[in-house]
This record gives C-alpha cells, sequence and structure tokens, in this order.
C-alpha cells in the first residue's frame, strides 16, 4: 500500500473499494454524497471502463452527478429508476443499531429520499464515524428559508421537552451567506452532544413547520462497510447479524487518484460546525510525496472566511495560495474522536 493517502482517506477508499463490489450488471445503485461516496464513485467508474460493468447510478447531490457523468457512469433520475436495488453512502455517524446522522455535507434530503426507495441502503464509513450514542456530531435539519428564524425558535422550544444533552442550533452558513442546498433550502445544525432517544427525536423535529427533513436515518441502514487506515474492512449485516473481515491492499493507480490534488487539506469537526469549542479550527495539509508528514496549522474563525472553508473546493485552491507562512510543524494533537474531511 502506497504511505501517499492520508490514512483518513485510505480508510474511506478501502470501505469504498469493498462495497462497489455489491454493484452488479443491471442495477440501479443510488449514489450518496461527501468524500466517503466520492471515492465510491471514483471505484464504480473505473469498474465500468475496465470491466464493462453496466449499471445505472441515482446520484443524491448535483456535485455527486457531475463526478458519476465525469467517470463514465450512467446517470438516471430516481423518477427514471422509480425503485433502486441498492444505495451506497457515507454517513457522519453510525451506531450499533446502524441508525445514522447523516447531513453533513447538506445532502441529506435526497439522500433519504433514495435511500428509502432501496431495497439496500450500506453505509461506508471510517471507523472514526462509529459511536455508542448518535449526538456529537450536529444533527442537520433543512428548513425552508421562508420564516426560518421562527423555525429555529420552534426547534428550540421543542428540544426543551427532548432527551438531549446540548439544545445549541445555528443556521449553517456558506462563507458571509447562509448554506444553500441543492433544493435552495437552509440547515439548521442541532448541538445536541447525545441523542437520548434518536427515533422520537426524528418524528418530532420533522412535525416542526418549516422543516422539510431532518438528517437521522433510523432504520434504514441495512449493512455498513467500515475502513481503516491500514487497509482492513469490517463489514456488519445488521439483518442477518454478520460480521465479516477483509484486507484490502492496493496501489494507488493513475486512473483512481490522478484527480486527487496535490495537497490534501482537512477540517476537524468538534461539537460545531468546522469550530473547535474554543473558537479556532484546525486545518491539517499533508504532502502526497515523498512521505507521511503532517502539518497543521491553528486559524482564528476570521480565517474560515478569508478561506472560505465551507467551500472546500475553493478553499484548497486559495489555501494553496498561501499556506507555506502559517504552517505549524503538527503531528498527533486532536481531539480523540470526531470527523475528518478530506477535500481535493
Ligand atoms: C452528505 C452526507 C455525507 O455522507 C456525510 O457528511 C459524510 O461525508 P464524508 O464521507 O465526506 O465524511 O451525509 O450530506
Amino acid at each position: 500500500m502506497s504511505g501517499d493517502l492520508s490514512p483518513i482517506d485510505k480508510a474511506k477508499f478501502v470501505a469504498a473499494k469493498s462495497a462497489a463490489d455489491f454493484v452488479e450488471d443491471g442495477m440501479r445503485v443510488g449514489l450518496g454524497t461527501g468524500s466517503t461516496a466520492a471515492w465510491l464513485v471514483r471505484c464504480l467508474g473505473e469498474m465500468v471502463q475496465k470491466a464493462g460493468l453496466k449499471f445505472r447510478g441515482i446520484p443524491t447531490s448535483i456535485r455527486t452527478a457531475e463526478l458519476a457523468r465525469n467517470v463514465g457512469i450512467k446517470v438516471i433520475s430516481l423518477d427514471e429508476a422509480k425503485w433502486l436495488d441498492l444505495t451506497i453512502d457515507g454517513t457522519d455517524e453510525f451506531d450499533g443499531d446502524l441508525n445514522l446522522i447523516k447531513g453533513g455535507g447538506g445532502a441529506l434530503l435526497q439522500e433519504k429520499i433514495v435511500a428509502t426507495a432501496s431495497d439496500q441502503m450500506v453505509v461506508i464509513a471510517d471507523i472514526g464515524k462509529e459511536v455508542k450514542t448518535l449526538g456529537a456530531f450536529p444533527l442537520p435539519v433543512e428548513v425552508i428559508p421562508f420564516g426560518w428564524q421562527t423555525t429555529q425558535a420552534l426547534i428550540e422550544e421543542m428540544l426543551i421537552s427532548m432527551d438531549v444533552l446540548g439544545r445549541t442550533v445555528t443556521l449553517r452558513m456558506n462563507g458571509e451567506l447562509p448554506f444553500m442546498t441543492d433544493e435552495g433550502n437552509y440547515i439548521l445544525d442541532l448541538h445536541l452532544q447525545r441523542i437520548g432517544n434518536a427515533r422520537r427525536l426524528a418524528m418530532v423535529v420533522n412535525q416542526t413547520p418549516g422543516v422539510v427533513e431532518n438528517g437521522l436515518f433510523i432504520d434504514t441502514c441495512d449493512m455498513v462497510v467500515i475502513g481503516y487506515g491500514d487497509g482492513r474492512v469490517e463489514s456488519r449485516n445488521i439483518n442477518e447479524g454478520t460480521v465479516e473481515h477483509d484486507w484490502l491492499d492496493f496501489v494507488e493507480s493513475d486512473n483512481l487518484f490522478i484527480d486527487i490534488a496535490n495537497w490534501g487539506i482537512a477540517d476537524r469537526r468538534e461539537q460545531g460546525f468546522l469550530r473547535y469549542p474554543n473558537g479556532f479550527i484546525m486545518i491539517e495539509a499533508w504532502p502526497r510525496s515523498p512521505g507521511p508528514f503532517w502539518f497543521g496549522v491553528a486559524a482564528w474563525p476570521w480565517c474560515c472566511d478569508l478561506l472560505n472553508i465551507n467551500d472546500p473546493e475553493n478553499a484548497v485552491k486559495r489555501f494553496r495560495g498561501w499556506a507555506c507562512g502559517c504552517f505549524l510543524g503538527y503531528d498527533g494533537w486532536c481531539p480523540p474522536r470526531g470527523s475528518i474531511r478530506g477535500f481535493g
């Protein structure tokens, strides 16, 4: 295995590559959104081009649709497909019952519709996404822009009677402006820390006027394929009660990795969206060669705006421009858990 990718990207890659083998000729397959799902789409694209795999993909976002077309996958709409054989998607958190928090990438609405319209949902994740109790990752709730502050107030009031630890609700931003979903809606992030009864919360949140959908996926996921940084893969099937282990040794072939930027950039999301509790964000970067050297920079929130960190593609480009001056030697200081998102 090459040492060029970060361990977290290796974990995402091996999970995605393993799950890609579930796709068979003739299937209608839901394609998730996010960095792990992007690996899946690349792997499937390679299988289409090299092995002649013939399936139709139903993307869960505009960006997944673009990537799928670029790698040669035949893309159709959900209305054309009507019902799907399989959906493979990433997640922000999963618990022992394979209940999920999704929507970190803002695509929860399409993701939930597509997953629900599938015979099977397989989640692909690095091991850092596993939790005992859902809620450390802020729960995304998609709301219509009309009266969103009223909707926020109603949600805050509703949370008082819920079994949760935190009750802060924030509007997700994209630089100066509210983050907007593919449907033109806003996202409220609910910082709950711990969700005592996810099933109840999922139902009650959706009864709030203005709420379109929430990121709790209850009883939707059938299997999770968990990747580790050393190439190990673990597949847990909740229906069959089985756990299988595998090992994926891979070489970073030109085809799959060519579009990964020379510098990866990641943010660690902890408690708040893209922010540490003490107010700063941590950005990490690693060179693709010659080896696994890690660098980091702690940035105050104004740097977020400067970097436009909520807009990953632009953030990478801008960051490269001035990063050299701000890198500190860095290794190992980070919260014990929290999602790491690779951009590039
Ligand atoms: C997008 C999602 C993603 O699946 C989730 O945010 C995980 O993303 P990543 O694979 O980049 O960690 O729900 O709405």
